[in-house]
This record gives structure tokens, sequence and C-alpha cells, in this order.
């Protein structure tokens, strides 16, 4: 009889492209993945700790998990990701419910731990030390033997390919080096081939993934022969059937030129950067060890528009962090001003375990840090509002996520929404062409001109 998995993800898309491939590795040990985690033999949560938030959801989940498994003790719990990493065997102690504990390099072991409970040689399973030889192995192949994990899946026609994992910046409040281990890049046949693999059956749009893609090839003895982000960029561009291509994330301080010009050369890039900044004040950048200035960050928003004018950037801002003067955060308004970002993600400074500015002993008040976030999101909302207005009366190329007879909803290559009247019946990956008529500030609305079928 087969087996029932059921997976949470939180986090970030990382953490989405891992929680896949432990699902692709458990469908070859006859699990079927399912919506709703009381159909499961098998709940595994995916987990993230950047900030205590986060961190704070996996744990009221497992106090939840603690009663079903009082009705179903056969239930196995996995906690696997970042708080897994982070936490290790204290996860056991502080939930005992928990069977296994697998850390961010281990995924790839977890059919393997399941065996070992199953034949009860163990009664609990962890294994999360993070290793400096650490590579990643080829899970490529796995698409290959592992058709649709157990469920009938929507059409799909858009991947993640995870080309490095791992940081070796050191942002003084970031948790990401403790639990994801030092940077790694994937070799450059396995990344191509994966893509390969996906284009092949039928997938669209790439995003390309990694902690700091900027650095990738930079750190690792994996790579043969020496190869920048640039050039794997390039050649992933040129694999034929790539209709679209995207990555993430960027550190602005390992920005290059040649980078920045492939969004000139590369038709298929599409026109849109995460590029975090997190403070606009020097004062703080100094002090989160991020190595840029404002005024570099400024300069390579300008020179990635004079390569592009039309590209949508997005950022990250962290607001309170330890030490910031109403000053300081005026800074930060100021560069919103200046850039006049298409969007942005913005937090309340976390402490987390093991950081530096952990320790830092001038912090921020919560309700200062509640006010500024406020000010900044609401100002942010309203340069959004602007920016999606320029879009009005322009036809866009519109990638069709989902579509019911009569609407349909899809991404404009800046990565924006847009809501449209469905002329036909479109599929998840068609092509619309759409004259946008309305722009709210979180997606824009419009109506279709033309369809790829009828091109
Ligand atoms: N507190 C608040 N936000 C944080 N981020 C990372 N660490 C913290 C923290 N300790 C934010 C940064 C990062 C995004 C993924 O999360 O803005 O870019
Ligand atoms: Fe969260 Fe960072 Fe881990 Fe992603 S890498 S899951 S954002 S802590």
């Amino acid at each position: 009889m087969s087996k029932h998995v059921y997976i949470k993800t939180f986090g970030c898309q990382m953490n989405e492209r891992d929680s896949e491939i432990m699902v692709q590795l458990l469908s070859q040990s006859g699990y079927i993945a399912v919506g709703e985690q009381t159909d499961a033999d098998l709940v595994i949560l995916n987990t993230c700790s950047i900030r205590a938030k986060a961190e704070q959801k996996v744990f009221s989940m497992l106090g939840m998990l603690r009663k079903q498994k009082k009705k179903q003790p056969d239930l196995r719990i996995a906690v696997a990701g970042c708080v897994a990493q982070q936490e290790g065997e204290q996860i056991f102690h502080r939930m005992p419910h928990v069977d296994i504990v697998v850390g961010t390099q281990q995924l790839y072991q977890l059919p393997e731990m399941l065996g070992r409970l199953e034949r009860q040689e163990t009664t609990r399973e962890i294994s999360c030390d993070l290793d400096k030889e650490f590579t990643i192995p080829p899970f490529q192949r796995l698409l290959e033997e592992a058709p649709a994990p157990g469920q009938a899946q929507p059409a799909e026609f858009r991947k993640f390919v995870t080309i490095m994992q791992g940081c070796n910046n050191y942002c003084s409040y970031c948790v990401v080096p403790k639990t994801r281990g030092r940077e790694i890049s994937r070799p450059v046949a396995d990344i191509l081939e994966e893509v390969q693999l996906l284009i092949a059956r039928g997938i669209k749009e790439i995003t390309l993934l990694g902690q700091n893609v900027n650095s990738y090839g930079c750190t690792n003895a994996v790579v043969e022969d020496p190869t920048g982000f640039a050039d794997l960029l390039k050649m992933v561009a040129e694999i034929p059937g790539v209709q679209r291509l995207r990555f993430t994330t960027s550190n602005p301080q390992d920005l290059s030129t040649e980078l920045m010009q492939c969004f000139r050369e590369l038709p298929n890039l599409c026109p849109q950067f995460h590029l975090p900044v997190q403070a606009g004040s020097n004062a703080v950048l100094k002090k989160m060890h991020r190595k840029y200035t404002r005024e570099i960050y400024l300069e390579k928003v300008a020179e990635l528009r004079s390569y592009c004018p039309d590209i949508a950037i997005c950022t990250d801002v962290i607001v309170g962090f330890p030490g910031e003067t109403e000053k300081d955060f005026a800074q930060t308004m100021d560069l919103l001003e200046t850039v006049r970002f298409h969007g942005s993600y913005s937090f309340k400074y976390s402490d987390r375990p093991h950081t530096r500015s952990a320790d830092f002993n001038d912090k921020v008040a919560e309700e200062v840090k509640g006010e500024r976030l406020q000010r900044f999101q609401r100002r942010q909302d309203t340069i959004s509002l602007e920016r999606n207005q320029e879009f009005l009366g322009k036809t866009v190329e519109v990638m069709v996520e989902s579509s019911s007879p009569s609407k349909a909803r899809g991404r404009t290559r800046t990565n924006h929404i847009v809501h449209f009247t469905s002329p036909t019946d479109l599929l998840p990956g068609d092509i619309v062409l759409v004259t946008v008529t309305h722009a709210g500030e979180h997606s824009l609305q419009g109506e279709p001109v033309i369809t790829e079928s009828s091109l």
C-alpha cells in the first residue's frame, strides 16, 4: 500500500525547490504527495528561520501536529530546512513527537533516514552537520526517473533551478550562513542538464536560484573551469526553448557590469531585478556589514537602467536595525524616493541566534520599528501604484498562470501580475498580449489583444 506525504514549506524559493526535491526523492520510495496533512502518514515541515516570526510559525504548527499524532500514533513528523539546521537536537527536547530532524545539506538522505525508522533500526533520526566539503548532488536525474510525484500536478510551465547554496557574506543580522553553510556552487554541466530536461518537459520559464547568485563559481572547487554568473546566465539563455529567464538573489556588492549588460544582450532575460539594499544610511549599512554604500548602490541602479531603461527593480529593506536613528531612517526613505522601486519587501529588524547584531546593545524599540515600517510601506504602496500606472494603455506580453472560462491571470516580463478577460481556453504558459486598462497597487488589469495560437 502506498504511503502519503504532506509537505509544508516556509520561507524562500530555495526552500520551495528543496521541498520539490524531497517529494521527488520520496516518490521513488513509494510516497504519494497529498494536499492535506490529515491524509498523511508523513508530515514534513520545511522550515525558515530568517526572522523570529518565521520560526515561531514552525513551532506553533509542530504544537498542532502533537494532537494529530495522539490520534494517529504511526504518523511520522520530520523537520527539515533552516530551523532544523539551527536548532538540531533541541527540536526533540522541545517537541518530543518529532521523528526526524534533517538539515539543509542532508535532504538527499531523507529516504534512507525514513527507511531506518520504518525498519525500526532507530527510533529517531537526526542529520544536520554542516560540511565544508559538501557538494550538491546531481539531483536533476531525478526528473527523468520520477515523472509526476504521485498526485495529478497542475500543468507546470515554470521552475526554479538551484545553482548554488549557502553564503559567505556574514551580514551582521543574518542567520543564513549558519543555516545554509558556506557558499557552494553546482557544476555548470549539472545546471545545464537540468534546464534541458525541464525544457524537454514543456517548461518555459526558468528562475536560477541562490542566496547570492552574483558570486556563483567564485568559491567552489567543484566548478573546474571558472565560470562566473554572467557566463552561466548566457549559457542558460542560449538553451532553445527557454522563453523567460530570471534569477534571484543578488548582493549589490558583487553586481558586475558584465551581468548588468546581460539585460541589454539576452532577449529572453526578463527585465526584472531584485536588488536588496537593506538600508539607505551608510552608517547602518556599515554596521550591517554590507560592503557597499548608498552611493555605490545608486550608481548600480543607474547603470542597470542605462542598459535596460524599463527594468523593474525591487528591493528588501530592514527597518529599526540596532542604532538606527530617525536621521538614518530618513536616508532609507530618501533612497526609496530616489530609486522609486517597483516593489519592496520590508521587515522589522529581528534578533537571530548567533548573529553579531543580536549582541548589539542599542536596539530600537518595537513601537518605533512598527511605526517606521508603516511609514515605509505606505510610501512604497503609493510609488508602486504610480509605477503600475505607467503601464496604462500599453500592450504587454503576459505568460498565463491560471485561467477559468472567462478570467485569466498571468505575469508580464517585468513580473507584474495581470488579470484579464480570457478570450479562449488558455493554458498555463501560454503567451497573450494584453492592453493594460487599470492599475492597482499590487496588480494590473487589461484586455487581451492577440494570443499565441492566433499569431
Ligand atoms: N531581521 C529582519 N529582516 C531580516 N532579513 C534577513 N535577516 C533579517 C533579520 N534578522 C531580511 C533581509 C533579507 C530578507 C530575505 O530578509 O531584508 O534580504
Ligand atoms: Fe528562510 Fe533564509 Fe533559510 Fe530561505 S535560506 S528558508 S529565507 S532562513
